[in-house]
């Protein structure tokens, strides 16, 4: 079963962003899928992988966007950006095939959260206040 679904009402009506939006749900998924069968080290690895660069991919797309949009929310956005890919980052290059799912799980679920909140709150500025 999927961790999450992704909702309509979390679309901020910017297509390439909505799009990736969407992508990230898809991947986050995946990893979780991959934790449920008990996959290999190497999937669970190619997957954290998958993840942290449309992670970086999608930040630094978002970034140039209010970059263009003088957003004035920039800074703080890009520190939680920053923030949490380093979060990530550190998750990544410390997993190892031999840990398990587990704890590989238990982040996916940590990701969903952040993105969950993220979206809906610091993202939806974007299109709200100081567009
Ligand atoms: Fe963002
Ligand atoms: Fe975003």
């Amino acid at each position: 079963m999927a961790l999450f679904e992704w909702k309509d009402e979390y679309l901020l009506g910017l297509e390439s962003l909505d799009f990736e939006h969407k992508d990230l749900f898809q991947c986050i998924n995946d990893l979780y899928e991959q934790c449920g069968i008990q996959a290999e080290g190497d999937e669970l690895e190619d997957c954290l992988g998958q993840l942290h660069a449309r992670l970086a991919a999608h930040f630094a797309l978002e970034e140039s966007a209010m970059r263009e949009m003088k957003n004035p929310h920039y800074e703080a956005h890009k520190a939680e950006h920053d923030r949490f890919l380093e979060e990530v980052t550190e998750v990544v290059a410390s997993f190892r095939s031999d840990s398990g799912g587990e704890h590989v799980e238990a982040f996916a679920i940590r990701v969903k959260e952040w993105i969950l909140i993220h979206i809906t709150t610091t993202d939806r500025q974007l299109v709200t206040r100081g567009r």
